[in-house]
């Protein structure tokens, strides 16, 4: 990585793709359309972060529909810039920051653990499914919907995990009514669920998908990839930049890109989920207050709640876990709407040992917590 950055640095740090075009944001674009083809023929377009992705995914989406509406979930999270904030649904992240883009419409997003209640998660989903249906007739007409945004695993949302069934039914209603399907990926994509992408999963392939974070092992890159002619409606000047894929963020994409093959960290992310999983649901055998694990791939967590309900989360006992942890060196997120979430993230290179260390720690102190 530090080489590929190094070598890249020397050659040139920036020319603004705008204004004159270089190799490695062609040979970064061509590698996308590889690991995550949308279809037979993909385009890509390179920016900086994750919430200017979720923008020129939107803005792509728009002028390919010559509708306004997006339609996005509770739990979301897409950003700090205004479009992609409006698209958050957590409060907490916007206060003071409104007013927010108009056009933007929110459903409750389908988590079968926190909602479903007595139902089957098939009742469940075709409940939720039929709620959409419902919002075309009390929300907005899908005739004016350029897009459905959604996070298959939401990150910051607590790692709840989209039902298969409500993603077909996502896919089916979209090419129904001609709406175009986002899925962004900046938080799950690039091996965290055990593939490129965490639809790969699904099954079920998006129109537009955003990435960023793992992209670059740090450095700010991020990407919109579509299908080819949703791509192309976007009008000359409409989206651009002057750092879009920077060379040198570029030459750490392609080296992390290269490095996730010849390791293998795909395959690499299944197995640490499998692993972490299993501990959790050993602890969750001996911690009532664990009320769900849950993940894809590497991404895991676990949710407190009190008394064993699912609407009832238990923030105190998760922040003083957090805190129980980080005093022994374990640094832990915690995630979902009510902070009461322990999501893993840990780096998908991490030796079997670091990885059983901070599994113990982490057991331990939730132990230690719950029989308090
Ligand atoms: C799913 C998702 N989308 C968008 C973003 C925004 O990315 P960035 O912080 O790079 O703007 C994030 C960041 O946490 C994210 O998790």
């Amino acid at each position: 990585m530090v080489e590929a950055i190094q070598e890249q640095a020397a050659k040139y740090i920036h020319t603004s793709f705008n204004v004159v075009t270089y190799e490695p944001y062609i040979q970064l674009c061509e590698e996308l359309t590889e690991i995550v083809p949308h279809g037979d023929n993909t385009k890509v377009m390179l920016v900086s972060t994750g919430a200017e992705a979720v923008e020129n995914a939107i803005k792509i989406a728009r002028q390919a529909t010559k509708r306004q509406g997006i339609l996005c979930f509770t739990g979301a999270f897409h950003g700090r810039t205004m479009m992609s904030m409006s698209l958050t649904s957590k409060v907490d992240y916007k206060i003071g920051c409104g007013p927010f883009a108009p056009e933007v419409y929110r459903l409750p997003f389908p988590n079968y653990y926190r909602y479903g209640g007595d139902n089957t998660l098939d009742q469940f989903v075709d409940l939720e499914l039929k709620r959409l249906r419902e919002a075309f007739k009390n929300m907005i007409a899908p005739s004016n919907l350029a897009a459905i945004i959604i996070e298959l695993v939401q990150g910051e949302g607590g790692f709840t995990v989209t039902p298969q069934k409500y993603v077909e039914g996502l896919r089916s209603i979209c090419d129904e009514y001609d709406i175009i399907l986002i899925f962004d990926e900046i938080q799950s994509g690039f091996s965290r669920t055990g593939q490129w992408a965490s639809w790969q999963n699904y099954n079920v392939t998006p129109d537009i998908s955003t990435y960023a974070k793992s992209l670059g092992s740090g450095m700010p890159i991020a990407a919109i990839v579509g299908k080819a002619d949703i791509m192309d409606a976007a009008a000359p000047g409409t989206i651009g930049g002057t750092y879009i894929g920077n060379p040198v963020s570029c030459a750490a994409a392609l080296a992390t890109i290269q490095l996730i093959k010849d390791q293998n960290l795909n395959e690499r992310g299944t197995y640490i989920g499998k692993v972490t999983r299993n501990r959790f649901d050993c602890i969750q055998k001996k911690c009532p207050q664990i009320g769900d694990v849950r993940g894809l791939g590497a991404m895991m967590a676990i949710e407190f709640v009190k008394n064993n309900d699912p609407r009832q989360p238990d923030a105190e006992l998760c922040t003083s876990i957090i805190k129980a942890c980080y005093n022994r060196g374990l640094i832990l997120l915690s995630a979902g709407t009510y902070k009461n979430v322990i999501r893993i993230l840990s780096p998908l290179v991490i030796s079997d040992e670091l990885l059983e260390k901070g599994l113990t720690i982490l057991e331990e102190e939730i132990i230690k917590a719950c029989n308090n």
